[in-house]
């Protein structure tokens, strides 16, 4: 570690990056990406809003007894009932967190909280008092910071540090500053607000004009010492600040930074890839630091140059961020006991004995068509796992019929609610067929947003993973299946956004 100062990494994957339509994790997936996170050495793991739902309160509790090397953050209103709901999820944490937040813009005051500027400001203070008596560890957002009154803001942020808030957060809640603007405000905001220095300042920026990575940095270079960012950018609307691009920015133009992160870079890409796959959502080819191609050169001069001296077109090195901890884990010969113990170095708790006997029989199926195993193969095995686990639609048997010159043709048989169906369809290609045939028994009704294919690993013998993303009557769900046989895959994406269009409704948006 070097001797600058510390940059804090607070990583919101699991709250704003949550908040992307179809992203909604399960207590099971927000683990695993706690302990990714945890292992990439995250300073602080926004893991949810306690107040939304039921099931969050129970995930936020959870990471707070699992994880004990980074701060757990549960987000809270400025309200009584949600500061008491965090304190009471975040019990079991060993270093605990609550972030409060309340917005402090004309237009978010007037039209949305319907607030007179005072009443906020007394509500402010209120909630961090508040949340004081149940840690030390509290953190103030002023939302919608960019279209505040700059003196307001600074009356807020004085009477909030002074009522015990510890790190003062200052987002672009909606993506619309500039570097140097935003630069300049968290400047003067750190030069203006007495007692500045007794307190952490922290940036959590929206990527809506595609400045979110460039606002963090510029607010870093102006003195914050936190930002607040996601895993491949997932977030509200476009996004927040990409957690890799600051990292990496930080790292790379360390000429540049007084500061630096505690992050181990070579698990980015493995962690990338992890929320990804659960959530869905996928990055694209050319997307910085974790896209496919950010390391792939194309034209042949590059080639050649890179070839030569790999500083000529290259300014950070692909292992580095994790692109060579590919780790070929485990074969069709490895036994029950390596199994296990990957699992755990990858952080997966399954619950007893005969999750792991089954997640166990899956492997040694995926084996026989596949002799590499990599943990993201682990990770994907362990997802369908998952979960299979009180699903009411079933995917038991699937035949596609593909040939040139003939109309593709599915069979099908699922169980719905433990009854037996089984149907034939016709499709476009062998895919359109099979949601064609499922489609005719469950009658959902639901809208195809999206329909994603990547590969997990390289190589003809990887397994296809695939999202599938429904919407109705303004609900929007993705589902995701992994196999070698991509129509299989399909399948069972389609199968899986289906049952989680049957969960019950999702959660409270923390912005209402
Ligand atoms: O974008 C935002 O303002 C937020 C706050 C809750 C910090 O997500
Ligand atoms: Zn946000």
């Amino acid at each position: 570690m070097s001797n600058k100062e510390k940059l804090v990494i607070f990583d919101t994957t699991m709250r704003d990056g949550e908040q992307s339509p179809g992203a909604a994790m399960s207590k099971e997936e927000k683990l695993r990406i706690a302990k990714a996170l945890e292992r990439m050495r995250v300073d602080v793991i926004e893991a949810g809003f306690p107040i939304a739902s039921p099931g969050d309160f129970e995930a936020v509790q959870a990471v707070a007894e699992v994880v004990k090397d980074s701060t757990v953050c549960g987000l809270a209103r400025a309200l009584d009932k949600d500061i008491d709901r965090a304190g009471e999820a975040l019990k079991p944490a060993v270093s605990g967190r609550i972030h409060t937040f309340i917005a402090t813009s004309p237009i978010h005051m007037e039209q949305k909280l319907r607030m007179s500027p005072q009443q906020v400001f007394e509500q402010a203070v209120h909630a961090v008092k508040r949340a004081r008596n149940y840690t030390d560890d509290v953190e103030f957002s002023a939302e919608d910071a960019v279209r505040s009154d700059f003196d307001f803001l600074c009356r807020v942020f004085e009477a909030v540090i002074k009522a015990g808030a510890r790190t003062i957060n200052v987002p672009d809640t909606v993506g619309y500053s500039l570097p140097a603007l935003w630069g300049e405000r968290i400047k003067k905001l750190i030069e203006n607000v007495p007692n500045a220095d007794k307190v952490v300042w922290s940036t959590h920026c929206h990527n809506d004009l595609g400045m979110a990575v460039a606002n963090s940095l510029a607010a870093v270079m102006s003195g914050a010492r936190q930002v607040e960012c996601t895993i491949n950018g997932l977030g509200e609307r476009a996004g927040n600040a990409s957690l890799e691009e600051i990292v990496m920015a930080v790292k790379v133009r360390r000429d540049v930074f007084t500061c630096d992160t505690g992050i181990d870079t070579t698990l980015i890409v493995p962690t990338s890839k992890l929320v990804s796959q659960i959530t869905g959502y996928p990055v694209q080819p050319n997307k910085a630091v974790v896209g496919a191609n950010a390391f792939a050169h194309e034209s042949g001069i590059h080639q050649d140059g890179v070839l030569k001296s790999r500083e000529t077109y290259e300014i950070m090195r692909a292992q580095d961020v994790g692109w060579s901890t590919n780790k070929l884990t485990l074969g069709k010969l490895s036994g029950r006991n390596a199994f296990r113990a990957r699992l755990q170095e990858l952080g997966i708790q399954l619950d007893g004995e005969e999750a792991l006997n089954n997640a166990f029989a899956r492997f040694k199926e995926l084996a026989d068509k596949k002799s590499e195993i990599f943990d993201e193969d682990l990770q994907a095995l362990v997802s369908a796992a998952f979960q299979d686990e009180g699903e009411r639609i079933k995917l038991t048997y699937l035949r596609v019929c593909s040939e040139t010159g003939c109309t593709p043709e599915a069979q099908i048989t699922l169980t719905v609610d433990a009854k037996v169906r089984e149907v034939r369809s016709v499709g476009g290609g062998p895919v359109d067929a099979a949601f064609k045939a499922i489609e005719s028994v469950v009658q959902s009704g639901a809208q195809l947003l999206l329909y994603s294919v990547n590969n997990i690993t390289s190589g003809t013998d990887s397994q296809g993973e695939v999202t599938v993303r429904l919407e109705k009557g303004g609900r929007i769900v993705n589902g995701q299946g992994a196999d070698t046989d991509i129509v299989i895959a399909s399948a069972k994406a389609y199968v899986n956004a289906l049952n989680r269009m049957l969960e019950p409704l999702g959660k409270m948006h923390p912005q209402v």
